[in-house]
């Protein structure tokens, strides 16, 4: 039995965001004291080339653990290929009221509505210069809350000039449900336009830096399949790097009548696990390569990473299944994809 298997009762007798913290704060911790996070090693894998970069294993960490990136260390301590953090904003900002996050347990699932709580990108930077850790980091931006959308280029823009030089790779988040009408920058002339004035902005910082950094747009898995052709289409067309698939789920079907399914938010875990892999084989189909895809949505075991490979990504992430699996997941889905 894995140290998880024995905290995980723990954590869970305690309120969700409760348990949230006292992880990272554990993980501070240990990274502090040099204590090891997880004893034995994460087995060797075929390292992966993708949006030309070479990922030592195709697992990494998906967005919204580590807001602030601030336990980048011990997060990858747990032997992630690859680690991304945020999303920040350019200001800081509070998130929504508490309680903001909640377990589905019968589903394993999570809903939250954090709403971008962080403590924004200046300190997200700050955070990631003093971290040692040289894998590949990944920095997911968005916008302030009281930002309307007409102006949100803007926020996507300070954020990227500003994370440019300390990201490996950027993602773009417009897919969260927790930032009223994110989503909407997901319909086709507000994101052609989005898209080719970060594309623009990533020629010019790609000369100033001397280093190309890749762009990857991160979507939401209750698109209609016309609108995932169309956002395919615009990647394409704005030759962005990669796309990320999928954030959480607004849909509530797979967890009708369990303990607090009815809560706002956004849903993820198990019940949005084939959604997403949907939504990946669509965008595969019409990608046709062209773009490489990151899986992330349910994947609780080496079988249900295969599953999305086998859709059509390259690179998959893991959030809930970190919560419900424990550290263990990352060297199962290694073991795995080998
Ligand atoms: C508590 C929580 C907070 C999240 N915060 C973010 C976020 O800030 N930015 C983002 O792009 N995705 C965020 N996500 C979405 C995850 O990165 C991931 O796309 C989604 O949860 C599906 O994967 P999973 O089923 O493995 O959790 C969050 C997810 C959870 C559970």
């Amino acid at each position: 039995m894995d140290i998880y298997s024995l905290l995980k009762p723990l954590l869970f007798l305690l309120e969700a965001e409760r348990a949230h913290d006292l992880t990272l704060k554990t993980l501070r911790l240990a990274e502090k004291t040099g204590l090891p996070v997880l004893p034995g090693r994460v087995p060797t894998c075929q390292p992966r080339q993708v949006m030309g970069l070479t990922f030592p294993n195709a697992v990494g960490l998906a967005a919204g653990l580590d807001k602030n990136a601030a336990c980048i260390d011990g997060l990858a301590a747990l032997g992630f290929g690859f680690i991304e953090v945020g999303t920040v904003t350019p200001r800081p900002q509070p998130g929504n009221p508490k309680p903001r996050l909640f377990r589905v347990r019968e589903a394993e699932g999570i809903i939250n509505r954090f709403g971008f709580n962080n403590l924004g990108v200046d300190t997200l930077i700050e955070n990631v210069k003093a971290a040692k850790f040289k894998g590949i980091l990944g920095i997911n931006i968005g916008k302030n809350f009281d930002t309307p959308n007409e102006r949100a280029v803007e926020d996507y823009l300070i954020c990227l000039r500003k994370v440019y030089a300390h990201a490996s790779y950027v993602t773009v988040n417009i897919s969260s449900p927790n930032t009223k009408n994110l989503r909407a920058l997901q319909e086709k002339e507000v994101l052609s336009a989005l898209l080719a004035t970060l594309k623009a902005e990533q020629t010019k910082l790609a000369r100033e830096h001397g280093r190309y950094v890749p762009i990857a747009l991160k979507i939401a898995p209750d698109l209609e399949p016309g609108q995932v052709n169309e956002i395919a289409d615009l990647l394409m067309e704005h030759a962005f790097d990669g796309v990320i698939a999928t954030n959480t789920t607004l849909a509530r079907d797979a967890v009708n009548g369990m303990q607090h399914a009815e809560e706002a938010g956004g849903l993820s875990g198990t019940p949005v696990r084939d959604k997403s892999t949907l939504v990946i084989r669509q965008l595969a189909e019409r990608l046709q390569g062209r773009i490489p895809i990151i899986g992330v949505g349910g994947i609780f075991s080496g079988k249900d990473a295969a599953e999305k490979i086998a859709a059509g990504a390259s690179l998959v992430q893991v959030y809930s299944g970190l919560i419900y699996r424990g550290p263990q997941l990352v060297r199962d889905i290694c073991q795995t994809l080998r």
